[in-house]
């Protein structure tokens, strides 16, 4: 009669295969994803898999408990010493005697899926470029000189397929003491780099290393610097952490930092200084948070603007400073974390996404990679709100990019009451339109302020200023309660018949929550405050609206909105306000830190570079500074929505 079939789940691979063949020798073939660190020596056990014994007729599946070996005496002595979970087989060892169905568990899958919370995210798929392999390397031999090196690298082809191997120099220089250590059997962990690279060993391990490596994606932003540290072989994320970027005493904004670098000589080599010190630091935090050695971080991932991409190089951004706003480069980069003084893996890689072109940078790039408005059936706006926007609009057939300077309003600051996103400040706010008494949220609590329990709920933390959303909905509330008028202008006290209307000096002010009797805060809203935002939502707009213009439509099927901020701002209220086109307000969703997931996928996807680096050549840029209607639409968007255009959603 025929081979046995055997048939793998979850993937639904299936093949013949003879008698006696081990499973690990049948998934191979099949192209199933089953991991294996030993190469099949029953040492690693990461080839775990749970037989479901069978026999295959149109009746359905018949049991046989002999569709596999017996325990072998590799497999019993791992038992005997490590213990597998029952159930489970080694499928370097159980060979196939009869039909079965094999199931290869989560943990035992090379390409694990890390599933992200979004249900229109797609998952990212672990296929990282460093990977870890267990070799047993021949000893030296007299009488047939060799380098240790040669051995290894002999060992990792015939045992791994693993073809013209390289050493970084720092293996070179440690290399020797651990094949001793180990009896001549290491694990090394191998670089894939791009293709068409030779393979890079990067570390070894006396024996068999059992533990993970480590990777880094950083989101590197002119006003933060935020790290998650990646286990490279579950893809999980196993600690974030942000600090404010060092850059900022150079200047809030991009362009001031640009201008510092023109006028102090050395000012561009402070700031890379500064900007990779504090990435140090961040380092320290993440891997203590993790409770790991940084010694085992090899790989990190940066996105970030071309600003930051310039200083965190150390490459003087002065062209970025003027038309036409030329690159040092646009391409993707592969780098030493030792050549960028980071404190990680002596040979830790440093991989930055390409840039788009101009303004738009890696950090676009990254927007792109997590979101694929190119891959998108309609068309979709994608705005990735921060002290710079990153704007794209697009579909399958094109798309367009802008990058446009909102300031760092958004994010709390130039508001008189503006903070951080924290607990105890103020992120929801709700103003009745016939009394025109507001209630409120603060971060940390569930509770509005009119809630029975407020107090206690926000006795811990207080309520000690208000955050870029809750300025936002602010504001919109306050257009939609009538005590703001569309220019942007609050009302007297006895225009608008709410003593909330203040008059303090020249410009008029609302007071939002006032605990100043009880020694607290007085938290109002003021015209300046208004003035700041309304620039802030008019560049957003307006870099909007000139890539709706050069893509010829006047409307978009849907928007999403990312950046640490985009993920809590309101729908109804950022239309309200007029940041973003009119669209159904059920077809506005926010992807939360995409340039951070763009990084993450970078950082654990070797296909995934290859694939942004090619779309970035597909994205269009358009340089806002030199489009003479980007200064028309900005002066239409500072308008609450705006002056021209209508906002038909908003009257339904
Ligand atoms: Fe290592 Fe099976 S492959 S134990």
């Amino acid at each position: 009669s025929s081979d046995p079939l055997i048939i793998f789940t979850p993937s639904g691979k299936r093949g013949r295969f003879p008698a006696g063949t081990p499973v690990l020798t049948a998934a191979r073939q099949l192209g199933v994803d089953l991991d294996s660190v030993c190469g099949g020596r029953g040492i690693c056990s990461k080839c775990q898999i749970t037989p479901g014994y069978g026999e295959f007729s149109k009746h359905g599946v018949t049991v046989h408990d002999d569709a596999l070996s017996e325990w072998n005496a590799v497999e019993q002595r791992y038992d005997d010493k490590r213990g597998l979970k029952p159930g489970r087989r080694l499928g370097c060892q159980a060979t196939i005697q009869r039909d079965v169905v094999i199931d290869v568990p989560a943990e035992s899958q090379v390409h694990k899926q890390v599933v992200r919370k979004r249900v229109e995210a797609r998952d990212i798929l672990v296929n990282p470029t460093i990977r870890l392999y267990y070799v047993e390397v021949e000893e030296p031999d007299m009488h047939e000189p060799s380098g240790d090196l040669e051995r290894l690298c002999a060992a990792l082809h015939e045992q791994w397929e693993v073809e013209n191997a390289q050493a970084d120099l720092h293996l070179l220089q440690t290399m020797q003491p651990i094949l001793r250590k180990g009896d001549w059997k290491v694990t090394c962990a191998v670089d894939h780099g791009r293709d068409g690279d030779a393979p890079r060993i990067m570390h070894l391990w006396p024996g068999l290393y059992e533990d993970t490596i480590y990777g880094l994606a950083i989101d590197l932003g002119s006003t933060t610097i935020a790290a998650h540290l990646c286990d490279m072989r579950s893809g999980e994320v196993i600690a974030s952490s942000g600090v404010m970027n060092p850059q900022i005493r150079f200047g809030e904004d991009l362009m001031s930092r640009v201008s510092y670098s023109m006028m102090n000589k050395g000012g561009s080599d402070e700031m890379t200084a500064a900007v990779r010190e504090g990435m140090n630091t961040l380092f320290d935090v993440v891997a203590a948070e993790a409770g790991i050695d940084k010694g085992l971080i090899m790989d990190a991932v940066f996105v970030c603007n071309p600003v930051m991409h310039h200083l965190f190089l150390g490459v003087d951004p002065f062209e970025l400073g003027q038309a036409p706003f030329a690159l040092a480069a646009s391409r993707a980069l592969h780098l030493r974390a030792r050549e960028l003084d980071l404190k990680l893996h002596p040979s830790a890689r440093v991989y930055l996404l390409p840039c788009i072109a101009g303004h738009v940078g890696a950090d676009a790039a990254a927007v792109a990679l997590s979101e694929a408005p190119d891959k998108s059936e309609d068309l979709v706006l994608v705005v990735d709100v921060g002290t710079n926007a990153e704007i794209m609009l697009g579909n399958k057939e094109r798309v367009l990019a802008c990058s446009s300077p909102t300031g760092p309003a958004f994010e709390g600051a130039q508001i008189s009451a503006g903070q951080r996103a924290a607990p105890g400040a103020i992120e929801r706010v709700e103003i009745d339109p016939v009394t025109k008494e507001p209630r409120f949220r603060v971060i940390g609590s569930d509770l509005w302020s009119d809630d029975p329990g407020f107090a206690e709920a926000t006795a811990a933390t207080g309520i000690t200023g208000i955050c870029g959303s809750g300025i936002i909905e602010a504001i919109a509330e306050m257009r939609l309660a009538g005590v703001l008028d569309a220019s942007g202008l609050i009302g007297s006290a006895e225009q608008t018949g709410t003593d909330r209307c203040i008059l303090d000096g020249r410009t008029n002010s609302y007071l939002l929550y006032d605990a100043s009797a009880k020694g607290g805060p007085r938290i109002t809203v003021t015209n300046p405050d208004i003035r700041a935002i309304q620039m802030a939502k008019a560049a957003l707009y307006s870099g909007a609206r000139l890539l709706m213009d050069k893509f010829g439509v006047d409307k978009v099927d849907r928007v999403v909105l990312a950046g640490a901020f985009g993920a809590h701002i309101s729908p109804k209220h950022a239309m309200v306000l007029g940041m973003i086109p009119d669209a159904p307000l059920e077809k506005v969703t926010s992807a939360g830190n995409a340039a951070g997931t763009g990084a993450r996928i970078a950082l654990l996807n070797r296909e995934a570079r290859g694939e942004i680096e090619a779309t970035v050549h597909r994205i269009h840029k358009v340089e806002t500074a030199v489009e003479p209607r980007f200064q028309e639409h900005f002066v239409n968007a500072s308008a609450i929505p705006n002056a021209v255009e209508p906002f038909p959603i908003l009257n339904t």
